[in-house]
């Protein structure tokens, strides 16, 4: 019998996690999403390519790997032909190693009109939501009303659409939405639904599986199953900053709900942090640097949404909100990504706790959104020098490794590996492996 081991971002995602799940990908047998949709992009860079994934679980490379789309994911039919085609020209036909739930929820074309639709309607409180219909998506199936995976080979799956989907333009003309003007990829939204309505061949290409029943028959048989989150511990659904988050459960738990496992059943929680922290959307940030230095981080860490192209919010780590993550997620190995990135700064900041209200604090604040949060820094020396070409954790330079070993002790728990390159190639174990 074996465990699911998990890989997730503690901090408000894109910390690196499709390029770790790559890289372990070859120690496990099956690799499985638990959560999130298109919302995603997890990048993935070797032999000179870079490919960003979406929907399709970062092992996908690995064509001896069985990757699972586990029930808790959300699938645009759309996007996920694109994820498919793109594969294939890589060389990489996904319907031989990957498996779908039939129990994962279809985001449909007015999913995404009601995405937009919400934000126009927040005004200035909208989140910055990526616009693939996550959040409607996800409340139609709360609210008992979405249509599944394997609902497609079903008799009456087109009316169930068009039931669902009047009722999405019912809901769009209350809000004063002007669909006729709405456009997804520059289509209007008949021919947006054509398209999805024909991508739906390219989802009944793919093995639909009742995914709980053969994770946990994985995992009977001793088989190594790593499951990969999507976004972060801070846009948790009930712990992040609310509401400024996705709309799932980004959390460990979300991995018991998202694949059908239970607890006992969960083994290492391996958790990946930026050398520094970045933010895109709405929504708290309270190490976020607005002077040069923010500029800095983000244009040497390119720092551009995967997924949707905007620039993100740059800032120095936060240990309060890290320690919270590591909390919640049961946290036993760290990797940190990206501090090649800081390795021009002459020092390098680490938010060690909060000031609100003339009262310190390493606590994340209910009023988050609304209290004015001063970051209290710890300062470190910069390293000043290049990492390209270590290979061995002792021969990174010692400035960093003081700041790796602080970071360790701030939220007691080890750190596994550090990422020094976007490459496949460029993670140094700390055990050498
Ligand atoms: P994910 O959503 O967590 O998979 O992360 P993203 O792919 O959205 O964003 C991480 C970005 O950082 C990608 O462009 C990666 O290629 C890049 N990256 C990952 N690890 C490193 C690293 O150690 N150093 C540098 N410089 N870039 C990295
Ligand atoms: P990965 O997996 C970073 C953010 C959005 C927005 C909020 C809600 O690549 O780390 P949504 O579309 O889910 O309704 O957006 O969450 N967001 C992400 N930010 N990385 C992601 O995924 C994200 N997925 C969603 O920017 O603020
Ligand atoms: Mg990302």
């Amino acid at each position: 019998m074996s465990k699911v081991d998990v890989l997730l971002g503690l901090q408000w995602g894109d910390e690196g996690k499709g390029k770790i799940v790559d890289v372990l990908t070859p120690q496990y047998e099956v690799i499985a999403r638990f959560q999130g949709g298109p919302n995603a992009g997890h990048t993935l860079e070797f032999n000179g390519i870079k490919h960003v994934l979406h929907i399709i679980p970062s092992g996908i490379f690995h064509k001896d790997k069985v990757n699972v789309i586990g029930n808790g994911v959300l699938i645009e039919p759309c996007i996920f032909r694109g994820e498919v085609e793109a594969l294939r020209e890589r060389d990489v036909d996904a319907t031989r190693n990957l498996l779908i739930s039939k129990k994962a929820h279809l985001i449909i074309p007015t999913h995404r009109m009601l995405d937009a639709a919400n934000e126009q309607a927040k005004g200035n409180l909208r989140i910055g939501s990526t616009l693939k219909g996550i959040g409607p998506a996800y409340t139609d199936k709360i609210a008992r009303s979405g249509l599944r995976v394997g609902d497609i080979v079903q008799d009456d799956f087109r009316e169930r659409y068009e039931l669902l989907k009047y009722q999405h333009l019912q809901t769009a003309f209350t809000l004063k939405f002007d669909v006729d003007s709405f456009r997804i990829d520059g289509l209007t939204l008949a021919e947006y639904e054509q398209k999805w309505l024909d991508s739906m061949a390219t989802l009944r290409a793919f093995k639909l599986i009742d995914s709980e029943y053969y994770i946990n028959q994985c995992l009977a048989e001793g088989r190594k199953v790593l499951a990969e989150g999507a976004q972060g511990s801070m846009l948790d659904i009930d712990f992040g900053s609310y509401p400024f988050v996705t709309s799932s459960s980004t959390i460990t738990a979300g991995v018991c709900s998202g694949l059908g496992v239970a607890p006992s059943k969960i083994g290492r929680v391996m958790g990946i942090t930026k050398a520094y922290c970045t933010r895109v959307g709405a929504g708290p940030f309270p190490t976020e640097l607005f002077d040069e230095t923010g500029a800095r981080l983000c244009e040497i860490g390119h720092e551009y949404g995967a997924t949707t192209g905007r620039s993100r919010r740059c800032g120095w780590i936060d240990l309060p909100a890290l320690r919270y993550s590591c909390m919640l997620n049961g946290v036993t190995d760290l990797f940190v990504t990206k501090p090649d990135v800081l390795n021009d700064f002459d020092e390098v900041k680490m938010c060690t706790h909060y000031l609100i209200e003339g009262k310190e604090t390493d606590r994340i604040p209910f009023e988050y959104n609304s209290v004015p949060i001063e970051p209290q820094y710890a300062t470190f020396k910069g390293w000043k020098q290049s990492l390209q070409g270590i290979a061995d954790f002792d021969n990174l330079p010692e400035a960093l490794r003081t700041y790796l070993a602080a970071l360790e002790q701030a939220v007691q728990v080890p750190v596994l590996a550090v990422s020094i390159s976007p490459d496949r190639k460029d993670v140094i174990f700390k055990n050498g492996k």
